[in-house]
């Protein structure tokens, strides 16, 4: 067998859009209050784009470049951009190919997107690294990033998910290691299509015999993303909890030897409920739903930027990026720092 590499994270960051909008602000809009939405969710704020500032390939363009900055690279360097997000720019093409005009320019690299929601990081991690560990690449782009905000029913008919998500963008660079001793581990997905459209957008599907209608934005129903809620909730704390620790038994290794958990911020009980059943202390599993609410694809990398930016990785730290949700798709990353 050829031989075969290893890969890290040799720079991480994000970028979140400067407009706030905290709790009091949607209970200004919507029948909801701050004190249900944080004793429901953790989430006290959340970030939405500025129209004419903000799209969703540039906002992992400007989380690249973080990353990149501290990976000491740049763009001419990158090879291959694989792109996650539930919210693109376009139906079709993907946000990928405007990460590589916008940060690339005349250099053509492969871009690839994934639609894996809240899972989207750890699948396009999973990719980076699969193409770097054969030596096929050095430098492989991964980026998650979102908009919710322009696709969310705004009223108290849509408080039940509208108050939940919130937009931003992180990005890793995923780079050949020659130290045997570092390196992602292992990733492990999963998915189960049977629970597909208890948290989806339906609207506009391909397989519709009219793929928009006028009654379809009339009700408003496919065309806003459904949750349900406590269905998933459920699924979600057995899903994490499990593919944390086979992650884990996989590389040999156990909870207690973990030294950073970035778990997909979906919703702090959720994360409580990790922490607690893994016996982890507080100060090992990462939380920041509190500013930024759900940004699925987007969440592990804005959270693991965060963690890096705050000194709670350093080289040598064992590190597990770990999600649940729409599809129902689950997945997790152990790394070696
Ligand atoms: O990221 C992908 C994965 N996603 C998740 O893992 C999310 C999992 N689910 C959840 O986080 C929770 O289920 C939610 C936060 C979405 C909802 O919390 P919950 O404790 O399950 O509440 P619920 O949906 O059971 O609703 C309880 C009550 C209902 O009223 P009644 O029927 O008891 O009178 C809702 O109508 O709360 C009401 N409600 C609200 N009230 C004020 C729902 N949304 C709101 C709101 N403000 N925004």
């Amino acid at each position: 067998m050829a031989k075969m590499f290893r890969s890290i994270l040799s720079g991480v960051g994000h970028y979140v859009p400067e407009k706030i909008v905290t709790n009091e602000d949607l209970s200004k809009i919507m029948e909801t209050s701050d004190e249900w939405i944080q004793l429901r969710t953790g989430i006290k704020e959340r970030r939405h784009f500025t129209p004419g500032v903000d799209t969703c390939a540039n906002m992992g363009v400007k989380a690249a470049r973080v990353a990149l900055e501290r990976a000491g690279l740049s763009p001419d360097d990158i090879e291959f951009i694989v792109f996650a997000t539930l919210s693109p720019d376009y139906f079709f093409p993907g946000s990928g190919v405007l990460v590589q005009k916008e940060l690339m320019g005349d250099k053509t690299v492969g871009a690839l997107d994934v639609r894996d929601q809240c899972s989207g990081f750890v699948y396009a991690l999973s990719v980076a690294d699969q193409f770097v560990k054969t030596g096929m690449y050095k430098h492989v782009l991964v980026i998650g990033s979102e908009i919710h905000s322009t696709g969310l029913d705004m009223t108290t008919r849509g408080r039940g998910v509208s108050v939940i998500f919130g937009d931003g963008a992180g990005a890793a660079i995923v780079s050949r290691c020659e130290d045997e001793g570092r390196g992602i581990l292992s990733t492990h997905l999963h998915s189960e299509g049977q629970y597909a459209e208890e948290l989806a957008v339906l609207d506009p599907g391909s397989s519709r015999e009219v793929r928009l209608s006028k009654e379809m934005i009339d009700e408003a129903t496919g065309i806003y993303p459904y949750m349900n809620g406590n269905y998933v909730f459920k699924h979600a704390v057995t899903r994490f909890p499990e593919v944390i620790n086979e992650a884990l038994a996989s590389n040999g290794l156990s909870a207690s030897d973990l030294d950073l958990l970035v778990p997909h911020q979906a919703n702090l009980r959720i994360t409580t409920y990790i922490r607690e059943s893994m016996n982890l202390p507080e100060e090992r599993v990462v939380s920041n739903i509190h500013k930024y609410g759900n940004t699925t694809a987007a969440s592990i990398p804005i959270a693991l930027s965060e963690a890096w930016e705050a000194g709670r990785i350093k080289p040598g730290d064992l590190v597990c990026l770990a999600a649940f949700g729409s599809g129902f798709t689950w997945a997790s990353a152990l790394i070696k720092w």
